[in-house]
């Protein structure tokens, strides 16, 4: 059972996780202190956050069972002491997506890529529109191209690859892909989505971009796969959370 607002633990914080699709009746039975809620766009998981860690625990939870995660919001936090505040100067940047209300106004967001045949490259351009669409400035490049001080200068990022792989297993990210996540500057807390094109699974290659990229600092909150050359469901989504 989820504490209601004035039980919370002091410093602690109310998440909303939207996921993709319907979930087993007794998903949730296995995460202490998840409720599930069938809604109409797929599944609502709510719950409670002591820190930062345990929500990137959840999510890399999720999408290593392949679960496509749509949009999460965390409510601003109890009032108590340094935690408290650490949590509530990350609230309140736009990485967590939906915080506080705050004036919208255009972002620039950076979208690469590594593509071997088009596909990829395609997905991108398309992401693009969407992104476009919802008022947002957009630049889209190749990997191999691309300036990483220029990336890491956007106000959100993208990063995608081709999957590559035995089709079944040994599935990862290209090189090229990977250099360039190393290359990035230090990306402090910004909203970074990655994503791929594949054709029949994609294994753990997403989470191994999104760890590498918090690694750089990135506050990873979309995950993407996309079977051919379109912007995969949800990503609109992720685009409405940058506000
Ligand atoms: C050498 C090679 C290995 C691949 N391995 C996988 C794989 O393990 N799993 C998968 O789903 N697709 C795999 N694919 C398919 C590609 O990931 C997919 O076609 C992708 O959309 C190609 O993107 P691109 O056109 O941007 O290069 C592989 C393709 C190639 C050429």
């Amino acid at each position: 059972m989820v504490q209601q607002h004035e039980d919370r633990q002091p410093g602690s914080q109310h998440f909303r996780i939207w996921v993709q699709g319907r979930l087993g009746e007794h998903f949730s039975d296995g995460l202490a202190g998840i409720e599930q809620e069938d809604v109409p766009a797929g599944t609502l998981l709510r719950g409670e956050l002591l820190d930062q860690s345990q929500l990137h625990s959840t999510l890399d939870l999720l999408r290593s069972l392949g679960i496509d995660v749509l949009r999460f919001e965390v409510d601003p936090p109890q009032e108590s002491g340094d935690a408290h505040r650490r949590m509530k100067e990350t609230a309140e940047r736009p990485a967590w997506g939906t915080g506080p209300d705050t004036e919208e106004s255009p972002m620039n967001v950076a979208i690469v890529y590594d593509s071997k045949t088009g596909t990829t490259k395609a997905a991108a351009e398309a992401m693009a529109e969407i992104v476009r669409a919802a008022g947002h400035d957009c630049t889209v490049g190749s990997v191999r191209d691309a300036d990483p001080a220029a990336v890491s200068a956007a106000d959100a990022i993208c990063v995608g690859s081709w999957c590559k792989g035995l089709f079944f297993v040994f599935q990862h990210a290209t090189k090229a892909t990977m250099g360039f996540i190393d290359g990035l500057g230090g990306l402090d807390g910004k909203p970074t989505a990655v994503f791929c094109t594949y054709k029949t699974a994609v294994g753990g290659m997403l989470s191994k971009m999104a760890a590498q990229l918090r690694n750089r600092g990135a506050n990873v909150t979309g995950s993407f796969k996309s079977r051919g050359p379109v912007a995969a469901d949800g990503f609109g989504v992720w685009v409405e959370s940058l506000g």
